[in-house]
Order: structure tokens, then C-alpha cells, then sequence
């Protein structure tokens, strides 16, 4: 645990101590994909993910976590960078982080799911679903609002 990565003010980490969940979810509850995601919900996700941070000296500007069992498979999710730090290669260095990251090394199965970055990750091998038919997913987009509201009936 500790730093990946440096480069002049920039690093990259996977201490999680160093995390700094504020902006997290600041930056998440307001996201397309992660809207209205409570502070406990995040911080449990956190917790319980491979979590690397990107700083710029002390300040957290980026973040990705990555859903494992360290053995056959990972998900990535939750990756971003600050506007105001985009567009210096810095998705594409947390992205070379996690690829080769020790614990993560000889997994039969990436995945990951993106409206429109799939140019980022193509570049680390990533492609669209082979056998589309093999995959089922159960997606509920609404749960972080119905959380909320606690607006839900069963069926
Ligand atoms: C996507 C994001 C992480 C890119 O971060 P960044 O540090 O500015 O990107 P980089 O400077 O490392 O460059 C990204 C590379 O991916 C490519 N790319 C493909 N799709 C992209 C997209 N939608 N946005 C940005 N870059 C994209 C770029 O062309 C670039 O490759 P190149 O240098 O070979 O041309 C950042 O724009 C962001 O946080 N966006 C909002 C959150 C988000 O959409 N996250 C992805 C959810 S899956």
C-alpha cells in the first residue's frame, strides 16, 4: 500500500488513508452514473474496493476503484478526473495503475461500463462484449433516489 506513481506535483496512490471522501462524493452524487449517492453508501464501497487516489501535492483530483476478488476478475468504476486537472494523461496513468497493479495481475476477466470513454479504455486492452448473449446484468439505476425516498413496493 502506498504511492504507485510520481511525477513532479502529481502522484498516484493506493492508500487509503489518503483518500479524501468529501470530494469523492461530491464529485459522485452530482456524476451521470453515481447521482445522488449518499456519503455512507460511497464510503462503504470504498472500503470494501481496491481504491487509488491522483493528487496534485496534498489535494485529491482524481480517483477510479476497482471491485476484486484479487484473483479472477475486477471491475473498474468511479473514474475521474477534476475538470481543472483534465487532459494532461492523467486518466491514462491512473488507468496504467490499476492494469498493473501487483494484486491485480494474471485476473481471467476485466469489465467495466462507460457512456463515452471507451476510447480511454480501449487503450488498455479494453473491447465492446464478445459473447453479448453469455452477459445478464440487473441494473437499477433509481436505487440511490428510492434509497432516499424510501419510495419502493415489492413485486
Ligand atoms: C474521462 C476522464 C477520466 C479523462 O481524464 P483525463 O485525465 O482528462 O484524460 P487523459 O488526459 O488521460 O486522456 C484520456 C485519453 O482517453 C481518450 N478519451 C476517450 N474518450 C474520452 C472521454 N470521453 N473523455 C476524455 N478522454 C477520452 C482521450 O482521447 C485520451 O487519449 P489520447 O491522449 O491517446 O488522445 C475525465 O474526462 C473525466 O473525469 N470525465 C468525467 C467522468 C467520466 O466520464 N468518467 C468516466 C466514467 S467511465
Amino acid at each position: 500500500v502506498g504511492n504507485i506513481w510520481q511525477e513532479g506535483e502529481y502522484s498516484i496512490s493506493d492508500d487509503p488513508a489518503r483518500l479524501d471522501l468529501g470530494s469523492i462524493h461530491e464529485f459522485l452524487t452530482n456524476s451521470y452514473w453515481a447521482a445522488g449517492i449518499s456519503f455512507e453508501v460511497m464510503k462503504r464501497s470504498i472500503e470494501n474496493s481496491l481504491s487509488l487516489g491522483v493528487y496534485a501535492g496534498a489535494r485529491q483530483v482524481g480517483f477510479a476503484r476497482v471491485v476484486t476478488d484479487y484473483a479472477t476478475f475486477a471491475y473498474i468504476g468511479d473514474v475521474f478526473i477534476l475538470e481543472s486537472h483534465r487532459g494532461r494523461g492523467l486518466s491514462k496513468k491512473l488507468m496504467r495503475a490499476i492494469m498493473s497493479h501487483p494484486r491485480l495481475q494474471g485476473l481471467r476477466r476485466w469489465h467495466l461500463s462507460t457512456r463515452d470513454a471507451h476510447g480511454l479504455y480501449r487503450q488498455y486492452g479494453f473491447t465492446g462484449l464478445k459473447t453479448p448473449d453469455r452477459h445478464m446484468e440487473k441494473w437499477d439505476p433509481d436505487i440511490y433516489r428510492v434509497a432516499k425516498t424510501g419510495a419502493r413496493s415489492l413485486t
